[in-house]
């Protein structure tokens, strides 16, 4: 009989051996026989582990003690619902590039569905019945519905209809496509595919916005001719992207690093927690303090850690910019909301405080609009708020990589060092605020940024915020690399 230290040999061995796992989870020697002595390793480690065995065809389950090749029946498992849209034709290439990867499909198509293609299309691609029906007794009598909807590793709807998102979206369950949607407890994945006018519709995007909180993540639609003759949103993404997006969720890959070309372990179990944007600070009911941050550089950030495989948690100031696909984004206004949910969020790998927190809050609040008074101008009470990098840096529960940022309007490497040392974090990214134009910093997609720690500073040219993010996150891996 197989026991933890067998099957975690079986594993370093199919991996190359103890130093190429030493390198692959930047680990010693030391670590690897205490994990075989504890019988346990970090979630962490395990995470790169069974995604780097996952890579190479090999499933890895340390509690159920198995190493089997993928092929023999531990493959992921998409339960495919397929609702009914011209893109639904799309389904069928999309199951079979899912099958050439490994991935397992069942399908299910909604009545609607099958007036685009047929049940039959679908059972001869991918070799298992197709269900489409609720009240079938042959069905129930092979596979109840409630195990059809958990006997899976994602329910992926793909296209989904503008109908079949309210259906979700209000927990109807009058098919049984919908029906699996309610009885599901797996991860789900839309990707809708509609009329631009029907896709931006408030009711539409209402809908979107109650299943993302949920946690259903997002394929979205992509902009183009659509089947019905009008140009906007609401092609069904590429097949390609739907498949990138299943791979993140089911089989997160090594990223190629960015700076190096080299393979990296990339962040793959790691927590990172990023603050965004600016934080609103009311004076009365319609009025408040704020700044010119877009979110811009704090968002991009998020979505780089997300493609590096780490759980992200964003905590976003007021922002018009869309929420980073697969990240936790919290939305928050005032700088004291920021830190409470900085704390919740705890603990995490690393923290990177992109926002720009409002450094005053109004204590003298007006609860109704002030209104002008012979009296004179009203005076605004200021008290200091919450410092979430000084904090984060100096709790009990400090992300082992600390790292602010630093908006500067003159003496910029002297300012930003002194906050680096004030703050207690580990690196400070200092970009220089003061600019116009071509060298503006808030809202604008460009930045330069100079990077401090305590060995000294970079200086980096200037490119996009997305590039900025990259390198950043490239940097944050090699660190957790060396350690
Ligand atoms: O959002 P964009 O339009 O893309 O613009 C990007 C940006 C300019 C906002 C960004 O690159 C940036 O510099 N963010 C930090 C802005 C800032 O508030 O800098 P600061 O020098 O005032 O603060 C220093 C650090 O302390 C920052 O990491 C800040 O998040 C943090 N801080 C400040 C005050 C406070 N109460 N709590 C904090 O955590």
């Amino acid at each position: 009989m197989s026991d933890f230290k067998t099957i975690l040999d079986a594993a370093i061995q199919q991996l190359g051996g103890n130093e190429a796992v030493q390198k692959l989870l930047a680990v010693g020697a030391s670590a690897l026989s205490n994990y075989r002595q504890r019988g346990q390793l970090p979630a962490a480690k395990q995470a790169i582990l069974e995604a780097e065995l996952t890579q190479q065809g090999w499933y890895l389950d340390l509690e159920g003690l198995q190493l089997t090749p993928l092929n023999s029946g531990q493959q992921k498992r998409i339960l495919l619902l397929i609702t009914g849209g011209i893109a639904a034709y799309k389904a069928l290439e999309l199951a079979r590039r899912l099958m050439d990867r490994g991935y397992q499909i069942r399908g299910v198509m909604s009545k609607s569905a099958m007036e685009f293609i047929t049940p039959l299309s679908l059972a001869a691609l991918t070799g298992e019945k197709v269900y489409s029906e609720l009240f079938s007794l042959t069905d129930e009598a092979e596979m109840g519905h409630i195990r059809l909807a958990r006997d899976a590793d994602i329910v992926l709807v793909a296209p989904a209809t503008a109908n079949f998102l309210a259906k979700m979206a209000h927990g109807l369950a009058d098919d049984l496509a919908s029906t699996i949607c309610l009885a599901t407890d797996c991860p789900v994945m839309i990707a809708p595919a509609m009329n631009p006018i029907m896709w931006a519709h408030p009711a539409t995007q209402a809908n979107l916005e109650t299943l993302k909180k949920r946690g259903v993540t997002l394929i979205a639609p992509e902009d183009g001719d659509t089947a019905c003759g009008e140009i906007g949103t609401g092609r069904l993404a590429e097949t390609a992207v739907i498949i990138a997006g299943i791979d993140r969720l089911l089989a997160p890959q090594k990223i190629l690093s960015p700076l190096s070309g080299k393979s990296a372990a990339g962040l793959l179990g790691r927590h990172i927690l990023i603050t965004s944007g600016p934080t609103y600070e009311p004076i009365d009911p319609v009025r408040y303090i704020a700044n010119h941050s877009s979110g811009k550089q704090g968002h991009a950030l998020a979505e780089a850690c997300a493609k590096a495989g780490a759980k992200v948690t964003l905590i976003s100031g007021p922002v018009q910019i869309p929420d980073p696909e697969g990240v936790e984004t919290i939305h928050v206004t005032t700088a004291q909301q920021m830190y409470d949910a900085c704390i919740t969020a705890l603990p995490a790998d690393c923290a990177i405080c992109a926002a720009a927190v409002a450094d005053w809050k109004v204590v003298n609040h007006g609860t109704q609009k002030i209104k002008k008074t012979k009296a004179g101008t009203p005076q605004l009470q200021l008290a200091e708020n919450p410092d979430i990098l000084a904090s984060l840096s100096q709790h009990e529960a400090r992300p082992a990589l600390v790292i602010g940022f630093a908006a500067e309007t003159e003496n910029l490497n002297r300012n930003a060092k002194a906050k680096r040392e004030r703050k207690k974090c580990d690196w400070i990214v200092a970009n220089a605020v003061g600019g116009t134009g071509q060298d503006a910093v808030f809202g604008k997609d460009t930045n330069r940024v100079t990077v401090i720690d305590a060995q000294g500073h970079e200086d980096w040219q200037q490119t996009s915020k997305t590039q900025i993010a990259e390198k950043l996150i490239t940097r944050i891996e090699a660190w957790f690399n060396e350690r």
